[in-house]
Parts: structure tokens; C-alpha cells; sequence
């Protein structure tokens, strides 16, 4: 599809075509799987002619399996016309398109802003490997909105966002410190993972980089890793340049399953949304549980600015119980049926763990009475999770 073509067609017909040119295959609907480390060049000037592009950062034609593939390209230009990006940059999961972005524009002696309810992985990279490159971190509250100008230092190149954050969910006024980041040459790199590009285009809210665990919706399935940084043009070449120099690639039969997974992502995340905001509305509910954090709920601190800027909602969302001992928690956990005890998320099933957001806070305080969890909401039906749920609330309320 041609780039004029896809700025003026819906999400949902997106996800069909993008990425996608059956005609440049003997028309075969999905593009094939190349299998690579060597690329042959039929001449000198050929090879000649990649290492140029390769060294300008152009990163046209293919000369290395780790540069990507025809198969990573269309993923790439998908989730690219998905975003409204410029291109994007495969990594080997989500966590190499953090670290990517983050090194492709900060050095010795820079001062980089990072949301303080960052994904946890995240935050451990910036405090143990950029604090020692020299690079000054500091972490600030998710709700600081405009003000994050205060903080800016001469020597600030990036402020990174994640929105709605990880675990607490609060939801980030992303046009406000993009504006502010904008007007003082400062670089935004945000996770857009919950949202996906389905419910959330950063880039028109102002963001440079938008890093995506393409583990979890994009692929949909639980069966894989997979990163991407889908870049404007101007930042597209530092972000690439450092991927290709940190030796991060995306292996090819991960990019294909990725590219099939998302183009069932649109009635994916429909389902997940209205599953989620059941179930979330049901656990308001309930006597066992102090508080619901998904920003669908209208009574959501985060609701406002939701609606505001989004267009949906995930499956994934977090709750605090009423006090309750180790014990309870642990007979109510142990023995659902439906909802497996597992990290990660995304994927087609239900999946709850215990949370420890005061742990990963430092510039903020995050205190609550009884333990905390984060479920994800998969595709069962909803009243069969409520009811594994319920049968969970009675060991609970049962056990010592
Ligand atoms: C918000 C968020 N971003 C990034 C990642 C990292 O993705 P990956 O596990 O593919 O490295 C995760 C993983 O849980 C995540 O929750």
C-alpha cells in the first residue's frame, strides 16, 4: 500500500492490507518467511552500494540477516502505517526497543527524564547500565503533566513515558510533555504496549519513538518475543544505527507469527476492552477488593484524560484487595481455574500475578492497605472468569 493511500484508510482496513504486497509474491496472501544470515550481491557495485546506504543510515536493501529481511520489513511498515510513524526497528523483544531508543540518544553526562511507574525492567536498565555510562537518570511523577519543564536541565536530552504506566495505570497527559519536550529540542520515547496502536498513536500527540513488546498484543499469542521502535523520520536513523550496532534482531519465524497475530488485532482488543470493563466493574463490587485502577472506568483518576486522547482500552488492568494475610491471598491465587499465575500478557488467555509497585518507586510513594494484583483479560467468556474469580474470593475469605 502506498504511504498516501494508507494516511487516508481506517484502522481496521490497516490491519488488513499494511505490510502487505501479494502481487510482489506469485500472489500469495502472506508475505514468506525468509530464513537469513547471508545475502548474495550479484556485482561489486551492488555490494558497494549497500555499504553506502548502510553508513548514511538509508538501511534500503538487504545485506545481513541481522539488518532484517523482506519478512521484518513487513511487519515493520505495518505496525509504521499503524502509528503514523516514519519506519521502525525490530529487536528481539520489547525490552531491546527500550534500551535501543534510550542509547540512541543519550550519552556521558546527559540527563534523561523517566516516568517513575515505568515498566520495572525498564527503570532497572536506566539505574544499572546508563547510570553507569555516565548518564544522569531521574525518575519523575506520572501526573506531572506541563510542569515536567520544571525539571529540564541544559544538559536533558530525553524524557521517556509510559501511559497508562505499568502496574498503577495512571494515565499521562502524553500532549503536554511532548509540547514541553518539543519547544526545547528534547527527545520523547513512550511505550505505547497497553494501548497499541489500536487505542493509542502517540506520534500525533507529539511522541518521537514509540516502543512496543510486540510480545504481547501485537503478536497476541504468547509464543513469542519480539520488540519494535517505530521512529519519525528524524529520529528513525540514530534508533536503527544503534540497534544494528548493539547486535539486536528480531528472528524471522517470531516477525512472521507477529505479523499474523496483528491482523486480528483490532477485534482483539475490542474483546479484550469489553471484557476487562466487566470484570473491572464487577470487582468494584466486590467487598474483597479496595480499588480498581483501569482508566475505563469512569470513576478512573485517570478517566478524563483517557477518553481525551484514547480510543480504547486494553485487557490489562490492576486492583489492590482489602487487607488480608499472606494465607488468604495465597488460597485465593493458588487455585484458579481460568486466570494461570503468570508474567507477561497480551495474549488470548487470562493471566493474573501479585504486584509490588512500592518496590519500583522512588521519586513517588505508592502505599496500599492489602496486596496488589494485575490480571489481564483474555478472550474466555466473562461471566466464566467472574465466576473463577468469585469461587477464588471464598478461599480467600475462608482461609486463616
Ligand atoms: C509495558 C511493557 N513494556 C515492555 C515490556 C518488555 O517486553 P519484552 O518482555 O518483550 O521484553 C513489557 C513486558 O512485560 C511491558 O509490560
Amino acid at each position: 500500500m502506498h504511504d498516501d493511500q494508507a494516511a487516508h484508510i481506517s484502522v481496521d482496513t490497516l490491519l488488513v492490507h499494511a505490510g502487505r504486497n501479494p502481487a510482489a509474491h506469485h500472489g500469495i496472501v502472506n508475505p514468506p518467511v525468509y530464513h537469513c544470515s547471508t545475502v548474495l550481491f550479484d556485482s561489486l557495485a551492488h555490494l558497494q552500494q549497500t555499504r553506502l546506504d548502510r553508513a548514511s543510515g538509508a538501511f534500503v536493501g538487504f545485506t545481513y540477516g541481522r539488518e532484517g529481511t523482506p519478512t521484518t520489513r513487513a511487519l515493520e511498515d505495518a505496525v509504521t502505517a499503524l502509528e503514523g510513524g516514519y519506519r521502525a526497528v525490530t529487536t528481539s523483544c520489547g525490552l531491546g526497543a527500550i534500551s535501543a531508543s534510550l542509547m540512541a540518544f543519550l550519552r556521558a553526562g546527559d540527563h534523561l527524564l523517566i516516568v517513575d511507574s515505568v515498566y520495572g525492567p525498564a527503570r532497572h536498565f536506566c539505574e544499572d547500565i546508563l547510570r553507569k555510562f555516565g548518564v544522569t537518570v531521574e525518575f519523575f511523577a506520572p501526573l506531572i503533566g506541563a510542569d515536567i519543564a520544571t525539571l529540564f536541565r541544559p544538559e536533558t536530552r530525553v524524557v521517556y513515558l509510559e501511559s497508562p504506566c505499568s502496574l498503577t495505570f495512571e494515565v499521562m497527559d502524553v500532549p503536554a510533555i511532548t509540547a514541553a519536550c518539543r519547544h526545547r529540542g528534547i527527545t520523547t520515547i513512550i511505550d505505547n504496549t497497553w494501548a497499541s496502536p489500536i487505542c493509542f498513536r502517540p506520534i500525533a500527540h507529539g511522541a518521537d519513538v514509540v516502543v512496543h513488546a510486540a510480545t504481547k498484543y501485537i503478536s497476541g499469542h504468547s509464543d513469542l518475543m519480539l520488540g519494535l521502535a517505530v521512529c519519525t523520520e528524524e529520529k528513525f536513523i540514530p534508533v536503527k544505527k544503534t540497534a544494528s550496532a548493539a547486535g539486536y534482531c528480531g528472528g524471522p519465524d517470531d516477525i512472521y507469527m507477529a505479523l499474523r497475530g496483528l491482523r486480528t488485532l483490532g477485534i482483539r482488543m475490542a474483546r479484550h476492552q469489553q471484557s476487562a470493563t466487566t470484570i473491572a466493574q464487577w470487582l468494584q463490587t466486590r467487598p474483597e477488593i479496595a480499588r480498581v485502577m483501569y482508566p475505563a472506568l469512569p470513576n478512573d483518576p485517570g478517566h478524563a484524560l483517557w477518553l481525551r486522547d484514547f480510543t480504547g482500552a486494553s485487557g490489562l488492568f490492576g486492583a489492590t484487595l482489602a487487607p488480608c494475610s499472606e494465607g488468604q491471598f495465597a488460597a485465593m491465587l493458588d487455585h484458579l481455574a481460568l486466570f494461570k499465575l503468570g508474567y507477561s500478557w497480551g495474549g488470548f488467555e487470562s493471566l493474573i500475578v501479585p504486584t509490588y509497585p512500592q518496590t519500583l518507586r522512588s521519586a513517588t510513594a505508592w502505599q496500599a492497605s492489602g496486596p496488589c494484583i494485575r490480571l489481564h483479560i483474555g478472550l474466555e467468556d466473562p461471566a466464566d472468569l467472574i465466576a473463577d474469580l468469585e469461587r477464588g474470593f471464598a478461599r480467600l475469605r475462608h482461609a486463616a
